[in-house]
């Protein structure tokens, strides 16, 4: 321990509201500092240096330093800037030989709570401390304060962000209760895309506009003829048309909602693309397809196979499986469909059950 550096308080404590540290390169300025704060009710401890002042406050943090501007190395401006960073709400009173306005004013600006001139007389110093303190305790009220409120923002803000996506959802059942065929058919989507990403490792941000996408990717059919949507026979090629209007109609409705999401609204457009370009409605191709659609695609066919329909069993998982992988590489990306594969080996649970597999009635609600 250097022998510039003293403190007069032998164990190390936790912040006491009366304590302080008085840093000066002169034993009998300190002193003379020393009791008129201790007289004061003030515990004390003592640096010789700036350097000794860090050391001391890294065991010993004090609400209050009082600091000599001219000293050796660090002076009171640099070491008033050190405690800025370290520990911002430490009222720092700074001591100048002379009437200084102008290093006053610096010290001021540099965050100083105020400061005193040589020579000083007990009662000046008593009344600036107290003034500094008081100075601390609102600028502390203040933090607080704005903290709380902070936080408070934040959680409006998460309560917003949940009614939304909830309202969202509702959408999405809004659909399922118009498409009898598909009940159930999102939340299953989503749950084989979620389980893609896991096998890809997909960073959460992605996971998380990927499960929202993945939700929301049939949206678009509100805007298809109920007539076409629950026709139970084949399509006519207008009716098909008709129908694969619904990725550009879902994202129309969903691009003013979901502006910060485009990896979700990506996913709404783009689930109908094909690997070999010769999907609807932008004909990309490949990689320039986004991931998180060709995800979906792949989650979305899954589902649709296994499915029950009012004319027939859903496909086993084996058999759905076959198809993926003979359409690899034309309609899904490879990496994708055997990603899947692994998800499904994995994880027993994802395969859907009997339920989902077996054929339906149709219930239309009226
Ligand atoms: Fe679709």
């Amino acid at each position: 321990m250097p022998d510039t550096f003293r403190h007069s308080v032998a164990t190390a404590k936790g912040a006491s509201e009366r304590a302080c540290l008085i840093v000066d390169d002169e034993p009998g300025m300190r002193a003379l500092l020393r009791r008129v704060m201790q007289a004061d009710g003030f515990e004390c401890h003592e640096a010789g240096s700036g350097e000794d002042a860090l050391r001391v406050l890294a065991t010993n943090p004090v609400p209050l330093v009082l600091s000599d501007y001219h000293m050796p190395a660090m002076d009171g401006a640099a070491l008033l800037q050190a405690i800025q960073l370290r520990a911002p709400d430490t009222a720092v009173v700074i001591i100048t030989a002379t009437a200084d306005v102008q290093l006053a004013v610096k010290c001021l600006e540099g965050g100083a709570l105020d400061y005193l001139t040589k020579p000083f007389a007990a009662d000046e110093v008593r009344a600036r401390v107290a003034q500094a303190m008081a100075k601390r305790s609102l600028l502390r009220e203040n933090a607080a304060y704005r903290a709380q409120l902070e936080a408070r923002v934040a959680e409006q803000a998460s309560q917003y962000e949940e009614l939304f996506l909830a309202s969202l959802q509702s959408l999405a059942d809004a659909l399922e209760v118009k498409d009898a065929y598909t009940w159930g058919h999102s939340t299953r989507v989503s749950r084989y895309a979620m389980a893609i990403a896991d096998v890809l490792q997909l960073p959460d941000a992605l996971r998380t506009q990927l499960e929202l996408g993945s939700r929301l990717h049939d949206i678009g059919k509100i805007g298809v003829r109920e007539a076409v949507l629950n026709k139970p026979g084949p399509l006519t090629g207008e009716e098909y048309a008709h129908v694969m209007e619904h990725p550009v109609i879902g994202w129309r409705i969903l691009s003013p909602l979901l502006r910060d999401m485009p990896h979700a609204l990506a996913v709404v457009r783009s689930h109908h693309e094909r690997f070999d370009g010769e999907g609807t409605p932008d004909q990309l191709l490949g990689p320039s397809i986004p991931l998180e659609a060709r995800i979906t695609a792949v989650a979305d066919s899954f589902d649709a196979m296994t499915s029950g329909r009012p004319y027939r069993d859903g496909m086993s998982v084996e058999e759905a499986m076959e198809e993926l992988e003979r359409h690899a590489g034309t309609q899904f990306d490879p990496c994708c469909v055997t990603a899947f594969k692994l998800a499904l080996e994995r994880d027993h649970a994802l395969r859907p059950d009997w339920n989902v597999r077996r054929r339906r009635e149709l219930t239309l609600v009226a």
